[in-house]
């Protein structure tokens, strides 16, 4: 019997196989027609806002699973997942490259269409806030039951799984950081300083935001770590 390849298979809308497992008819249609649009590059707009939401579908996916493998005592697991997840983080944070291209009057005539849309309503970033807040919390857990000592963690072996997963959840919470760095320059860069969002928000707020923390205490034990090393105030002179 000869397989006729041209022929899809599977269920659903579309022409072929492609279209109909990525949903492709549906996808392409997400984006504001030529004819509705104020400005062409509002197909640039979408296309970056739209593209985060989905790689941050993805990394809240992979958060979602880190927790959960945290809390069944499978570390590496949850490394290796966390690596994922900061991965999509540093591939949005590259993405708002494109808004380079996109000219600070252009964005005035855009925005006209945005009505209060605002970056703090995506469904995208509010899943980033709160799966991380829990990845915090079952990690804290984790500590307490194996009573373990962050600084003497990091006093210890980098290859230890629990100084991994530490190091794994920090990079996600600096990975988010970049992100906020670049999208403030971005905002500023095309609406300006003291000036307010759709959101009604002060952009200058963005920056504030840079310095927010998931887990402060992973960020804290350097500082314990600085404090009381060979080269701190209290410790014997000569000491390297
Ligand atoms: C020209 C491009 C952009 C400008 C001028 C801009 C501007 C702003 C401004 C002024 C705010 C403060 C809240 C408000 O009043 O709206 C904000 C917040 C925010 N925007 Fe954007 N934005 C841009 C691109 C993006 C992109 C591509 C995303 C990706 C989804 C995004 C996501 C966010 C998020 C998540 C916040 C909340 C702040 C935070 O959690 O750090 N923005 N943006």
């Amino acid at each position: 019997m000869t397989i006729n390849y041209a022929v899809p298979v599977l269920p659903g809308e579309g022409d072929t196989d492609y279209a109909r497992y990525m949903r492709t008819d549906t996808l392409l249609s997400l984006q504001r027609r030529p004819q509705e649009m104020v400005h062409r590059d509002e197909l640039l707009f979408q296309t970056v806002h739209q593209s985060t939401e989905l790689w941050l579908k993805h990394a809240c996916f992979e958060l979602e699973q880190a927790t959960r493998d945290i809390h069944a005592g499978e570390i590496e697991s949850a490394v290796h997942l966390l690596a994922r997840a900061s991965l999509g983080m540093e591939l949005i944070t590259g993405q708002l490259e494109m808004l380079r291209h996109l000219a600070p009057w252009t964005f005035q005539l855009i925005r006209t269409v945005l009505g209060h849309g605002s970056g703090f309503e995506s469904p995208g970033w509010r899943e980033v806030k709160r799966a991380s807040q829990e990845l915090g919390q079952v990690f804290a857990a984790l500590l307490g039951e194996r009573r373990v000592d962050l600084v003497e963690l990091y006093r210890g072996s980098p290859n230890a799984p629990l100084y991994r997963l530490a190091e794994a959840m920090i990079e996600w919470d600096e990975r988010v950081a970049l992100w906020r760095v670049r999208h403030y320059k971005v905002a500023t860069r095309t609406i300006g300083h003291q000036v307010v969002g759709t959101k009604g928000t002060p952009v200058d707020v963005l920056s504030g935001l840079i310095s927010h923390k998931f887990f402060p205490e992973l960020w804290r034990v350097r500082t314990v770590l600085t404090e009381t090393g060979p080269m701190s105030a209290g410790a014997p002179a000569g000491g390297g």
